[in-house]
């Protein structure tokens, strides 16, 4: 696949297959993730990856629980309101595998980082087949004390991008983007 075309035609995938993707798989798709431009190359990442389908169901509903129970202080959640309250949405899309990319907060450019790691993540998976979808929802309750404790990842570390990982169970849609606002200066 092309770039172009990896880059146009990738598209948050919310439907999955249920087959897992191999471990082997993940690390060699983290591996091009790593490959991401940090600041002064400190390449902040810590990457967690979760597999298990009926795992990050029970994960989905920690995730929405803790965010209505914060709602109030987010006005900007507040749309998602309703979303977050019904108890068959799952804010992982049925997908096998999660990966948590925690970057360390002694690093200055830490979130520029690690947010580039995972575009590389998802074009990369892209390239192979693998749908992928960020999933904003996680962050809130899987960048707990609590929740980092349990994956044992040290306290400097914060989570950037929860990304979900999974084969596509339909064929992605066209996507849209806006006109983009430009002005070319030659001076
Ligand atoms: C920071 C960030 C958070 C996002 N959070 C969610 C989310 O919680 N759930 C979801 O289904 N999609 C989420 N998305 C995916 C966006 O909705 C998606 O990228 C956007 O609609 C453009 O569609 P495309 O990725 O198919 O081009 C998120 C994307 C980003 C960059």
């Amino acid at each position: 696949m092309e770039l172009k075309e990896a880059i146009t035609t990738r598209r948050s995938v919310r439907k999955y297959k249920d087959d897992p993707i191999p471990e082997q798989t993940v690390r060699e798709l983290l591996e091009l993730a790593s490959w991401a431009p940090s600041g002064t190359n400190t390449q902040p990442w810590l990457y967690i990856a979760i597999e298990g389908k009926d795992y990050l169901k029970s994960l989905s509903s920690h995730c929405k629980s803790y965010i209505l129970e914060i709602i109030d202080s987010l006005p900007a959640l507040e749309i998602y309101r309703t979303t977050l309250s019904n108890p068959g949405y799952n804010i992982f899309h049925g997908a096998p595998t999660l990966v948590l990319i925690f970057g360390n907060q002694n690093a200055f450019t830490y979130p520029n980082d690690c947010s580039m790691a995972a575009l590389n993540l998802m074009l990369a998976a892209w390239e192979r087949g693998i749908g992928s979808c960020w999933i904003g929802f996680a962050r809130a309750y899987c960048g707990t004390p609590e929740f980092k404790e349990e994956l044992e990842v040290p306290p400097e570390y914060q989570l950037v991008a929860p990304v979900i990982l999974g084969y596509p169970a339909d064929p992605p849609g066209r996507g849209a983007r806006k006109e983009f606002k430009f002005s070319f200066h030659q001076k």
